[in-house]
């Protein structure tokens, strides 16, 4: 199992590119099973989702070729089978996403319930019950979700909670839906508008992306689209994080800084000197102290729970006590006992934690949790003062492009050990 070394201490400078977001690429893929044509999709990272998305396509009928590393052309004339198997969906609960399409397209989807995952339970409730309001017949059974539908009718759905692949699935769905179709409380991430772009260049009617409410009226099909993937708000903050702990000039390119506006606030309070331009931002270290901050997390425009961990890294070297609620996922502080091994202090009480700083941090041997724990992880070795090693690095390279190329590339000491 691949683990990743590194020797904190070293500044960084320079310029790192952010690449496209796997949130807006995995349901960008399962949109292409709404059209009989090719959809071509560009700006596609390269990390392992993308991978698991493109298999479970493979195995639905999908075909698939890659021109290059960031671009794909999927095509799904007929279905092979309408099953997404537990052994794809268990490593990714993203693949729910094929319901809607599935679904509105085919009129059958046959898909393994995500089950628990480490950081919550996360069940998909709020999927099923739409689809039910637009009329698919479901029952929950042996650990699969069996839908079927003739033709699905557009009608109004109120979410209890906000969800972003619940808000994705039933926003695919409706797209082919007979009649209007209205969302409300729905996601308003930058993700979700991403794929009311792609949807509307494949035919889509969709008016309100972005906003808590949105209208669809059905059409009878969808055609062949090419879209460019948005860049990653969530690699992004990890770089800035980054370049806030042991940056002396830190140039991240080829993002949106618009929809880092609440994270590079959060960063400024906290005493770090962000700069925003039109598609790129300059962050530099503090010159004085860094200050304890609070957050809590929230649904977008909101402090997203994927830029948590990340934060709290910064928040061990600030002065004071910061305190951090985290209110989307229930078990989403794993990475706190880790940061404990490499001498932060941090308390937890529920989904409740109070990091006392400054501790410097000190390098040690750990053990990657989940995606954006293992991201922190990589950052606290950045800033301590010795080796640390990270074990389970494919928890990493679910989301994160070639990370340790990306960070050595800025002059940090990091490296791969296979
Ligand atoms: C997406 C992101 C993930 C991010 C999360 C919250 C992708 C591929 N993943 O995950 O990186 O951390 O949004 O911003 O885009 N819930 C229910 N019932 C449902 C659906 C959700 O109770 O039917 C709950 C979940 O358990 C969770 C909360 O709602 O507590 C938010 O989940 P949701 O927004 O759906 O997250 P994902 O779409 O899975």
């Amino acid at each position: 199992m691949d683990k990743i070394r590194i020797a904190g201490g070293r500044r960084l400078s320079g310029k790192v590119r952010i690449g496209g977001a796997k949130n807006a690429a995995l349901p960008a893929m399962a949109a292409s099973l709404l059209t009989d044509e090719p959809v071509h999709l560009s700006n596609l990272p390269d990390v392992w989702d993308v991978g698991t998305m493109r298999r479970l396509l493979l195995r639905l009928g999908t075909s698939v070729t890659q021109p290059s590393l960031h671009e794909i052309s999927l095509t799904t004339e007929s279905l092979s089978s309408h099953d997404a198997p537990y052994e794809l969906v268990k490593t990714m609960r993203a693949s729910v996403l094929v319901l809607g399409p599935l679904l509105a397209r085919h009129g059958k989807a046959r898909v393994s319930l995500p089950g628990g995952c480490a950081i919550g339970a996360r069940p998909i409730d709020q999927h099923v019950a739409g689809l039910e309001k637009l009329g698919a017949r479901i029952t929950l059974a042996h650990g699969f979700v069996d839908a079927e539908a003739d033709r699905l009718h557009g009608t109004t759905i109120r979410f209890d909670q906000v969800t972003v692949g619940g808000t994705e699935n039933l926003l695919m769905a409706a797209c082919l839906a007979r009649g209007e179709t209205i969302l409300e409380n729905c996601a308003r991430e930058p993700e979700i508008v991403d794929l009311a772009t792609l949807l509307t260049s494949m035919g889509a009617v969709i008016e309100g992306a972005g906003a808590e409410r949105i209208c669809i009226k059905g059409v009878d099909r969808l055609h062949s689209a090419t879209h460019s993937i948005l860049p990653d708000r969530i690699e992004a903050a990890t770089y800035l994080v980054a370049g806030a702990l042991v940056g002396d000039e830190v140039e991240l390119q080829g993002c949106r800084p618009e929809h880092l506006a609440t994270f590079s606030e959060a960063l400024r309070t906290i005493g770090v000197s962000v700069e925003h331009n039109e598609d790129s931002i300059r962050v530099r270290s503090a010159q004085g102290a860094l200050k304890a901050f609070d957050f809590e997390t929230a649904p977008y425009p909101g402090f997203a729970t994927d830029m948590q961990a990340q934060l709290m890294v910064l928040l061990t070297q600030a002065h004071g006590q910061s305190h951090i609620v985290e209110t989307i996922f229930e078990n989403r502080f794993m990475h706190v006992a880790e940061l404990g091994r490499m001498g932060a202090r941090v308390e937890l009480h529920g989904n409740r934690a109070t990091v006392h700083g400054p501790t410097p941090l000190s390098g040690a041997n750990v053990m990657a949790t989940d995606l954006r724990a293992s991201a922190c992880l990589v950052l606290a070795g950045l800033v301590a003062e010795g080796e640390t090693v990270i074990d389970r690095v494919y928890h990493i390279d679910r989301g994160y492009e070639h990370i340790e190329e990306k960070f050595a590339g800025l002059g940090a000491d990091v490296e791969r050990i296979v």
